[in-house]
């Protein structure tokens, strides 16, 4: 059986003899190494980190596993997230798992129908505020104060050290860190995680080298780089439309100890990036984790990558987002009737030997 984060981190996790060792198979993601975009951005090696492979389908659920491991060792019985959609589909998931009341918030409108989906699906309490995101985070931290629930977004500090795991493997996988990690950010906490799991693995000398964190917000919702809160943000990318994150201070840290850059990007540079990142390279990322190549590719226009080993991290899967993935085609559907010789005129330059071989334009 896979080793989940708890098992294959233990020693460098907060784990004692009452922890619960659970898990749905999270961690240990692929990291796959770019076919056409590193040859683009003109750095030696691109990789990206496959969180989209996660139990939910996403990043959240490493931090989940711990959250939830040590909620059950504090003997609570209920966990409360508010979230853009993947937080709420991490919770609801590990809480099925291990039958505990849980309850999320979503923002009205804001969270994709695949999250909405997973949300329905493992059945947890779901309320939708009809605010954003930042409004709901602030009514779930105020009634965790005051009831016996266990609050497990970000700010429950055990989720950022069940994140810290994919920095871990990253440098397992590559024997030492890359020079560069790229990363979308929203609430700010997977920036400060990764952050930490690099330095960490530096001060026992798993690592020889840090990477410069560079994390990429989109321009409609890019407070950290406006310097202030925004109360509407907006993009696209519904799991980063965060006006004012949690973790903003640690983010800041992370880029000036790193000597990294937090910077944003248009949502036309996301799907642009989408789109170049699931024709390309196979790999179906949600919006907000193109926002990390579509970094990348901005970054490369301004400073040369040459002899650079980078990361992108790929935070949640395609899957979570179907209705922009089926708004982004630009090709019609062809439709034929269940006939070999209509197939046959329709592939016509199959039968003709006219087929150009070779990748597509
Ligand atoms: N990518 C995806 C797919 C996300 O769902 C999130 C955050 C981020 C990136 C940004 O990570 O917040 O740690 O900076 N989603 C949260 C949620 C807010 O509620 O699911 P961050």
């Amino acid at each position: 059986m896979r080793q989940g984060v708890l098992e294959r981190y233990r020693e460098l996790l907060e784990i004692t003899p009452n922890t619960p060792m659970i898990s749905m198979g999270e961690g240990s993601t692929p990291l796959v190494r770019s076919r056409f975009i590193e040859n683009e951005v003109g750095c030696a090696e691109l990789y990206f980190k496959l969180e989209g492979c996660n139990p939910s389908g996403s990043f959240k659920d490493r931090g989940m596993v711990m959250a939830v491991a040590k909620a059950i060792e504090d003997g609570s019985a209920a966990i409360m997230c508010a979230s853009t959609g993947n937080t709420s589909a991490s919770a609801a998931a590990y809480g099925a798992y291990c039958g505990l009341t849980t309850i999320v918030l979503v923002p009205s409108g804001d969270v994709a129908a695949g999250k909405m989906a997973q949300a329905l699906a493992y059945h947890p309490r779901i309320l939708v505020v009809n605010g954003t995101f930042d409004q709901a985070l602030e009514m779930v931290r105020t009634f965790t104060q005051r009831y016996p629930v266990t609050l497990v977004n970000s700010l429950n500090p055990h989720r950022l050290e069940g994140q810290k795991t994919a920095a871990f493997e990253i440098v397992d996988d590559l024997g030492d860190a890359p020079d560069f990690l790229f990363i979308p950010v929203g609430n700010a906490g997977n920036i400060t995680a990764y952050w930490r799991g690099f330095s960490q693995y530096a001060d026992l000398g798993r690592a020889e080298t840090l990477p410069r964190m560079m994390g990429y917000q989109a321009e409609g919702a890019a407070p950290i780089v406006r310097g202030e809160p925004i109360a509407e943000p907006s993009t696209v990318a519904s799991a980063i439309r965060i006006g004012n994150p949690a973790s903003w201070q640690q983010a800041l840290t992370a880029r000036d100890q790193s000597g990294g850059v937090i910077d944003s990007v248009t949502d036309d540079e996301i799907l642009s990036a989408y789109r170049m990142l699931s024709r390309r390279e196979g790999i179906f990322a949600e919006p907000a984790s193109a926002a990390s190549v579509a970094g990348v590719i901005k970054f490369s226009g301004q400073l040369d990558l040459a002899g650079k080993r980078v990361v992108c991290v790929i935070t949640g899967s395609g899957l979570k987002d179907p209705d922009l993935a089926t708004q982004n085609i630009d090709m019609s559907l062809q439709e034929l009737p269940p006939e070999l010789w209509a197939m046959e005129k329709v592939l016509e330059e199959v039968v003709q030997g006219t087929l150009s071989l070779g990748p597509k334009a």
